[in-house]
């Protein structure tokens, strides 16, 4: 059995259901702080499987020995955690007590279960701002906010860990930046209030919940002056967690891998298509740039392909096709719609 914490947000749901529907057995452990339970009921109606979960806290010790001592729990998908870079400027405390004390409480009570496999949700802000682009998962690495630190740290305690015991294995996947949702338009990202980030943003002028988008800033150097990212769809990133997974049970050692497509699109490509994805008119204004932003980040998934055999299928159309789609059938996200 696989636990999967934060496996009722948004890239552990999709994550869940794609271990359903391979056959895994999963038990979500989940705090809700950041998700809906709707979010686990729908994957069981679309894998016609139970969802077992649990509701409670990875800095739980207790609760973690229970579950690890009750279960035949043989390893761990770590998504939990706070991922919010502004608030984590404003609260690095929470995300410093979320992300780096709640791993080292998991992965005390793994010790203590003597379950040593664990797949880790880094993310490219590891990377800073990057020398160059495509970028590789040897360049160097430098956080510039809490958040980010804390993904940085979580990394470093991982890299001791399997020097001081060569028992764990661990794959830490470093994720560009997940978007979509699954193409039932079941599942997908339901942010509180505002969104931060760019696609669930764009979704909700397009439905109406927002007038306008603030483009942050014109005057990078890139070929229209808005920011370019590597869009990776989420259905493609839970695959990319089976694989890590795969990998483990037959390899030992940390593992670190890029997850994105290696292609870059411009805030204003995004506008596009998912102009043409939804039929719609999104309005935006430029705005300076968001501080803390950088001009470009790409990744080259070269590493994930030799080694897992991993590469990303969906493109751009797919990924804002699939947000459009989750965004209609749920307008206000789970917390409003029937079921
Ligand atoms: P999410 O907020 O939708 O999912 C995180 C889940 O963890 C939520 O369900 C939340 O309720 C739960 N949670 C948070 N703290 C917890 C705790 N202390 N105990 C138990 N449950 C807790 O976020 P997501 O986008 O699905 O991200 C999943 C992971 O991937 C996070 O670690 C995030 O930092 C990382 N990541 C996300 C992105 C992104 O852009 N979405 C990019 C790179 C990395
Ligand atoms: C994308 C582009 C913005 C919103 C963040 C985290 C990163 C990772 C993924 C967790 C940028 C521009 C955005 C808006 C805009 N998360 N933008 N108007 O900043 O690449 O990455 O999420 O690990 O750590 O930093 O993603 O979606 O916020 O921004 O113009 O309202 O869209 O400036 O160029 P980002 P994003």
């Amino acid at each position: 059995m696989i636990l999967v914490t934060g496996g009722a947000g948004y890239i552990g749901s999709h994550t869940v259901l794609a271990l359903l529907e391979a056959g895994h057995e999963v038990l979500v452990l989940d705090n809700f702080c950041n998700a809906n339970k709707k979010s686990l009921e729908r994957v069981g109606a679309l894998t016609n499987r139970e969802v077992h979960w649990v509701e409670g806290d990875i800095r739980d010790e207790a609760l973690l020995d229970n579950l690890f001592s009750q279960n035949e729990i043989d390893s761990v998908i770590h998504f939990a955690g706070l991922k919010a870079v502004g608030e984590s400027v404003q609260k690095p405390l929470a995300y410093f007590d979320n992300n780096v004390n709640g791993t080292l409480v998991l992965c005390e009570a793994m010790s203590r279960a003597g379950v040593k496999k664990i797949v880790f949700s880094s993310s490219a802000t590891v990377y800073g701002d990057p020398a160059s682009v495509p970028i590789r998962e040897d360049f160097p690495t430098a956080a510039t906010n809490p958040y980010g630190r804390s993904k940085l740290m979580v990394e470093e305690i991982l890299r001791d860990l399997v020097v001081s015991d060569p028992a764990w294995r661990i794959s830490v996947l470093r994720y560009f930046n997940p978007v979509g949702a699954h193409d039932s338009g079941m599942i997908g990202e339901d942010p509180n209030g505002i969104p931060n980030n760019l696609v669930p943003f764009v979704s909700q002028v397009a439905i109406g919940r927002r007038e306008v988008l603030s483009v942050f800033g014109n005057d990078y150097d890139t070929s229209d002056g808005t920011g370019v990212r590597d869009y990776i769809h989420v259905t493609d990133l839970a695959k990319g967690h089976l694989m890590a997974l795969d990998y483990l049970s037959r390899h030992d050692g940390l593992h670190t891998f890029n997850l994105g497509t290696g292609k870059g699109y411009s805030v204003l490509d995004v506008v596009q298509a998912f102009e043409k994805a939804s039929g719609r008119k999104v309005a935006y204004e430029f705005h300076p740039r968001r501080p803390g932003d950088i001009a470009r980040c790409y990744a080259d998934p070269a590493h994930a392909e030799e080694v897992l055999g991993w590469v990303a299928e969906f493109d751009l159309e797919k990924m804002m096709a699939d947000t459009w789609r989750w965004q209609q059938k749920n307008p206000e996200g789970y917390s409003t719609s029937e079921s």
